[in-house]
């Protein structure tokens, strides 16, 4: 895999560990880009606020050739599987320039609190639109980052098929352990004892320690 496919990334880590930091510096340079934005927190800079599907449609065809930045805060009371199914439609069809080699240009998708809007649950069968989007997003230039504190939750559809996590500090054991098993017992210690903004980042089976700064900057240990 080179780094011009389309990838998928899992940011993990409890309240506050910075996580949306690491998220919002990732999604910065990208040309297109749209967030699934649970709590309304992508403002700022180029991020237009929608709050239905159709709003992002528009969004987005308003500035489809100069790229977008667009934060949709679904309504309050929204079921999140529902929501986040549709919007995957969306992303998955307006991708379609992108297999035919009509646009270069690949979408990011960015979800926050991926354990409920891709609960590691049976999903609805009619609901099965993330799905589609993880195994084969990638021929449509989809790229995705799934953010949540509760790994162990998230689908692991999503969590096999991500090369790339980064895991900041955990606060329930049974996502400590969760992510020990992919990052190896020689990184248990670290993971039980990670200080907020520090990470690991694991990338297709190697481990490095990295952290943010409140500025968004990331630095990664060699
Ligand atoms: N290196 C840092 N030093 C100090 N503050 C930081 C640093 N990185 C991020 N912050 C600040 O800490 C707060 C929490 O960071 P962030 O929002 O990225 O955490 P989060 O994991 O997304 O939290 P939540 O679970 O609530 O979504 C933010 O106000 C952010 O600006
Ligand atoms: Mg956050």
């Amino acid at each position: 895999m080179t780094d011009e496919q389309a990838k998928l990334v899992c940011v993990f880590g409890c309240r506050g560990s910075g996580k949306s930091t690491v998220a919002k510096a990732l999604v910065k340079d990208r040309p297109k880009v749209i967030v699934f934005d649970v709590m309304g927190e992508y403002t700022g800079g180029k991020f237009v606020r929608c709050n239905t599907l159709s709003e992002v449609k528009d969004a987005m065809r308003a500035r489809w050739s100069e790229g977008f930045q667009i934060s949709y805060v679904p309504p309050n009371g929204t079921y999140h599987v529902e929501a986040l199914h549709e919007l995957a439609l969306l992303v998955w069809q307006v991708q379609a320039t992108y297999e035919d080699g009509r646009d270069s240009r690949m979408l990011t998708l960015v979800i926050e609190e991926a354990h409920m809007g891709f609960p590691n649950t049976q999903l609805p069968r009619d609901q099965q639109g993330m799905v589609q989007l993880v195994t084969l997003g990638r021929h449509r230039g989809i790229e995705g980052i799934a953010i949540t504190q509760r790994p162990a939750l998230l689908n692991t559809v999503y969590r096999s098929c991500a090369p790339q996590s980064y895991i900041f500090a955990l606060d329930h054991e049974d996502d400590q352990a969760s992510v020990v098993k992919t990052v190896g017992r020689e990184h248990a210690e670290a993971v039980r004892t990670m200080p907020d903004f520090n990470f690991l980042l694991r990338e297709r089976g190697s481990v490095r320690m990295g952290k943010t700064a409140k500025t968004g900057r990331i630095t990664i240990k060699k």
